[in-house]
């Protein structure tokens, strides 16, 4: 009998053998008792005694080689079905993550960017810390002056505060800007209010503001009227009440029918029909001499409104605070 070829012929199954039961028949053909080796080791004894020493030494190694063998692809073939049962089917359907959610003051700022992005304004940003010069001075508000009492204001130092008011963005584009231009800035600003359903010491601003030549009141009414038609998706009525601000001659509040009861007068719009949206105004004369700019020769609207108001108009959210919480109970919402 061959020994190498009986090596050669075992070992190659042995490493073909892909199960259990297949390595198992294979122990019982090379190794069992009437096996292919034993059956080697039988003859033996019709050897000559020098041929048998070394016959009978192959034979015993050969037969540690496939014992060894068998154990070690027993584990090879162990570990592989350990493994599949942590098989993929790459071609099953996958779970759909859970998504986070948007604070719904993102999702109305996207919208209100789009709207004016489509009217061919820029969306720009500016600084929240600012000095009292940008925030007031440039804006017609001299030191003392009594408006500067309802914008209640945290100051860094003398000359440095936290805006309260995203106008200063104003001046410091046009300081920087040539006309014409249309721009928006949102952005976060800061009073020194105490927090309560629609008030937080910290909200957001949009601020507007469009400079060209003959530019009228007629400009602002048209542009903002298609803003809040675009906004609340439905036709709303609009009026300009007069009011007041150092930096806008004439200044006007835009106020819309209200959203709730369409202006037959509810408990949001306090039983007016109206809700005030936003203060706005032509740009004051001394605001564009603040930016270098001659008010001879130019003209523009401005418009500020408050963001948080408007998400809670949309959303009919009534308490401002529920913006900043990050409680996931409201943000799932939207
Ligand atoms: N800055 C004003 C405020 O916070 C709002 C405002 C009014 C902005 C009139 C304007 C404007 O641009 O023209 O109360």
């Amino acid at each position: 009998m061959d020994i190498k070829k009986l090596r050669d012929e075992a070992l190659k199954e042995l490493l073909g053998a892909k199960n259990l039961e297949e390595l198992e028949k294979l122990e019982i053909k090379y190794l069992g008792r009437k096996g292919a080796l034993t059956e080697v080791l039988k003859q033996l004894k019709e050897l000559s005694s020098e041929i048998r020493v070394q016959v009978g030494a192959a034979a015993n190694q050969l037969k540690h080689e496939l014992a060894s063998t068998i154990e070690r692809r027993k584990k090879e073939i162990k570990a592989v079905l350990q493994d599949s049962k942590e098989w993929v089917d790459i071609s099953a359907p996958g779970h759909k993550l859970a998504k986070g959610h948007l604070n719904p003051r993102t999702l109305i700022l996207r919208r209100v960017e789009e709207i004016f992005q489509s009217l061919g304004f820029s969306v720009i940003d500016s600084t929240e810390m600012d000095t009292d010069y940008y925030n007031f001075q440039a804006l017609n508000f001299p030191k003392d002056h009594p408006a500067r009492d309802m914008q209640d204001t945290f100051y860094i130092n003398e000359e440095v505060l936290m805006r309260t008011q995203t106008s200063p963005s104003q001046v410091r584009f046009m300081e920087k800007h040539n006309p014409p231009l249309r721009v928006i800035v949102p952005g976060k600003v800061f009073r020194r209010d105490a927090s309560d359903a629609t008030h937080e010491s910290q909200f957001y601003q949009v601020e507007g503001l469009m400079v060209d030549k003959n530019i009228s009141v007629a400009n602002f009414k048209a542009v903002i009227a298609e803003f809040f038609k675009r906004l609340f998706g439905k036709e709303v009525k609009m009026r300009l009440r007069p009011s007041y601000f150092p930096f806008t001659e004439p200044s006007f509040e835009p106020d819309i029918s209200c959203t709730f009861c369409d202006g037959k007068g509810c408990k949001i719009c306090k039983n007016t029909g109206w809700l005030e949206m936003a203060g706005a105004g032509m740009v004051h004369p001394f605001v564009f001499k603040s930016a270098g700019y001659s008010p001879y020769e130019w003209q523009g609207f401005a418009f500020g409104f408050g963001l948080d108001r408007l998400v809670m108009m949309k959303y009919k959210i009534n308490d401002m605070r529920l913006l900043n919480f990050g409680d996931l109970r409201f943000l799932k919402q939207f």
